[in-house]
């Protein structure tokens, strides 16, 4: 564990002890993700090439020694211990789910869909407390959602005994972010969270879920992926990302195909004939991105990462120019770290804020960083935060 993930799980296991008591029997934890590439692909069917980050999401937990079925939650970012029947979650998802605060839907979301997908009776497992610390930043694109499921999935299914795959165990945390939560979004970021590799990226088929771990060697290359987090905040659970969704089931349905995945370029000219300009530009996007994916792919296998950044740049100007979901803030730091001498740079994640990525050679990550800052002072924008981030491992218990 890196030094702040000590610090973050003896931060969980702190918490623990105040509120709750007792001793934890012990802390798991999961990551937040980059993507490398491949946005608004997963719930195409399509490709991407996310990578699980050092920053990560620990849950410490003991089993209730009472024998009554109740789980509760806390977390270092909320005030309240949220308390509920096993039996009663069932009930809560997704229809009275605004009755407890939005942060805890993810936990017991998780274990709403776990116990559900296991075919678990809650009266047959232990109650359980959770309690939560985390370093992945909140807002910023990075999945800080899916770091909390993951920590959750593995923690909880170890506790009940339920013996369910990587695989199963992402399907749960996004039927939490889909039902418990109420955002539309696909399964990138689970599986990312949960098959991270060191020093690696996961290639991922949406449809059929096939998971590939492709070595990245930013390090070997002399490369660095630095992380630059605009801080405009947004939210998946409302607007833009939804409607997004929508144009692209639009597209599909309009050209007689399950999802977008089965369209090439080749058929975009018949497209253009069938849609409107907007619809057409959202289509063309995932079309081209999912090509994106598969000649990264190649590219990293065949020429190494340095050979990657014409991608990256590309895959900014398809979700700027076609699927429109960046932001003035992320525009100007891509701008910003490919005039600094950035081998790449992009948007990351679902848009409409959040953080850009940049792959930049050792010794020019303090030129992109001052390139950066200064770009945003001058716009008039707050100052950006700007981290390193290193490809990691999956969710496991600490
Ligand atoms: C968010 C969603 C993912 C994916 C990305 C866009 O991160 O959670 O499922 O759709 O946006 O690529």
């Amino acid at each position: 564990m890196t030094a702040t993930g000590t610090r973050t799980a003896d931060a969980a296991r702190t918490l623990f002890v105040e509120r709750f008591g007792t001793e934890p029997v012990g802390t798991w934890s999961a990551p937040g993700r980059v993507n490398l590439i491949g946005e608004h692909t997963d719930y195409n069917d399509g490709f991407v090439l996310p990578f699980a980050i050092q920053h990560r999401t620990h849950v410490a937990l003991a089993p209730r020694e009472d024998g009554v079925f109740r789980v509760r939650v806390i977390s270092t970012f909320d005030e309240g211990i949220v308390d509920v029947a096993l039996d009663e979650l069932d009930a809560l998802f997704p229809e009275r789910r605004d009755e407890i605060p939005e942060w805890s839907r993810y936990p017991l979301g998780v274990a709403w869909a776990l116990l559900a997908a296991s075919g678990t009776d809650p009266r047959s497992v232990r109650g359980v407390d959770l309690a939560f610390a985390s370093d992945v930043p909140v807002g910023a694109g990075l999945s800080s959602s899916a770091a909390i499921e993951g920590a959750t999935a593995v923690a909880l299914a170890e506790t009940w005994g339920i013996d369910l795959d990587r695989v199963a165990l992402a399907q749960i945390g996004r039927r939490a972010e889909n039902e418990a939560v109420g955002a539309p979004t696909g399964i990138m970021d689970q599986m990312a969270s949960l098959l991270g590799r060191a020093d690696a990226a996961i290639f991922l088929d949406c449809r059929s879920l096939d998971a590939n771990v492709i070595d990245l060697g930013f390090a070997d290359a002399g490369l660095e992926l630095i992380v630059i987090d605009t801080g405009v905040k947004h939210s998946h659970a409302t607007g833009g990302y939804g409607e997004r969704r929508a144009a692209c089931e639009r597209g599909a349905a309009v050209l007689g195909v399950a999802a977008l995945r089965d369209v090439t370029p080749d058929d975009l000219p018949r497209l253009a004939e069938l849609v409107d300009e907007v619809t057409f530009r959202r289509v063309r996007h995932v079309v081209t991105e999912n090509q994106r994916v598969l000649d990264t792919v190649q590219t990293l296998r065949e020429h190494g990462p340095t050979a990657i950044g014409d991608l990256l740049v590309a895959s900014h100007a398809s979700m700027r120019d076609d699927f429109e979901i960046s932001v003035p803030e992320l525009d100007t730091a891509v701008e910003a770290a490919l005039s600094a001498g950035a081998v790449g740079a992009r948007m990351t994640g679902g848009g409409f804020g959040g953080a850009a990525i940049a792959l930049v050679a050792h010794d020019k990550v303090q030129a992109v960083t001052d390139a950066a800052t200064a770009a945003f002072a001058a716009a008039g924008f707050a100052a950006p935060t700007i981290f390193t981030v290193t490809p990691s491992a999956g969710a496991a218990r600490d």
